[in-house]
């Protein structure tokens, strides 16, 4: 399971040492600021993250600290779609997040008008999400269930808001059964161009040699993605 978790962050990774050199970058749904080290090394001018969760906030403070990125960082307790600060980003980025906004239309349209309101004209929003383009014609009629993750349809799919799943990797030291939404990007293109953001990039994960088949197919469920604000 670790293979899976070195595999994401390694996507990641490259994805934050490509876009935010020297840019100020605003984070949503930063969790326990597990990516704080991959800002740091890719010398981010300065980094904003929020997180709702407030016992992530704390574990988050002390990371923060840890990597002296105190004078380059901030965290807020609060939530993406609330979240506001009157200042202009290069860049904001949400990792893994975007799952938790396919509940309804109203939240994932509060969301993506918040992000487009934080950019810089030219600004990119970045990210990397499940999505259900693979993954609805698997769990259709069955749900996924192996040694590795199961995922579970907990209600119909209507490739629309609202299509709820649990997920949950196994073994995995931080993850634990979560619900999220399944997550349509043609919906998340199309309310991006609402806002202004305009899909300049998009790459489904590909099979490593290193993944058991198993593990093959959860990343290959996961997309990173590129939308630019004109
Ligand atoms: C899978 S974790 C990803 C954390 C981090 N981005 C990463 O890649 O390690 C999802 C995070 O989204 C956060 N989250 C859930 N709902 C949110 C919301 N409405 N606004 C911001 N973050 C949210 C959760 O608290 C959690 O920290």
């Amino acid at each position: 399971m670790d293979y899976f978790r070195i595999i994401h962050n390694d996507y990641k990774k490259r994805l934050i040492k490509q876009n935010c050199y020297l840019k100020n970058v605003l984070d949503l749904g930063s969790g326990k600021a597990g990516d704080i080290h991959k800002y740091r090394d890719s010398f981010v001018n300065w980094v904003t993250l929020v997180e709702p969760n407030p016992d992530y906030v704390k574990e988050a403070r002390h990371r923060i600290a840890l990597s002296n990125m105190d004078q380059f960082c901030k965290i807020h307790n609060a939530s993406a779609e609330d979240f506001r600060d009157n200042f202009k980003y290069d860049v904001v980025s949400m990792f893994f997040v975007l799952s938790f906004f396919f509940d309804n239309e109203e939240h994932l349209d509060k969301l993506i008008k918040n992000v487009s309101y934080h950019l810089k004209n030219n600004g990119k929003f970045i990210g990397t999400t499940i999505t259900a383009e693979k993954l609805v014609p698997l769990i259709q009629n069955n749900d996924i269930d192996n040694e590795f993750f199961s995922i579970k349809k907990e209600s119909d799919l209507t490739h629309s808001y609202g299509d709820k799943i649990t997920f949950n990797l196994k073994g995995s030291q931080t993850a634990q059964t979560q619900t999220e939404y399944l997550v349509y990007f043609d919906l998340l293109e199309k309310i991006c161009n609402k806002y202004s953001l305009v899909l300049t990039y998009k790459k489904c994960y590909e099979s490593n040699s290193k993944l058991p088949d198993e593990l093959n197919l959860l990343t290959s469920f996961y997309c990173e993605f590129i939308f630019q604000k004109k």
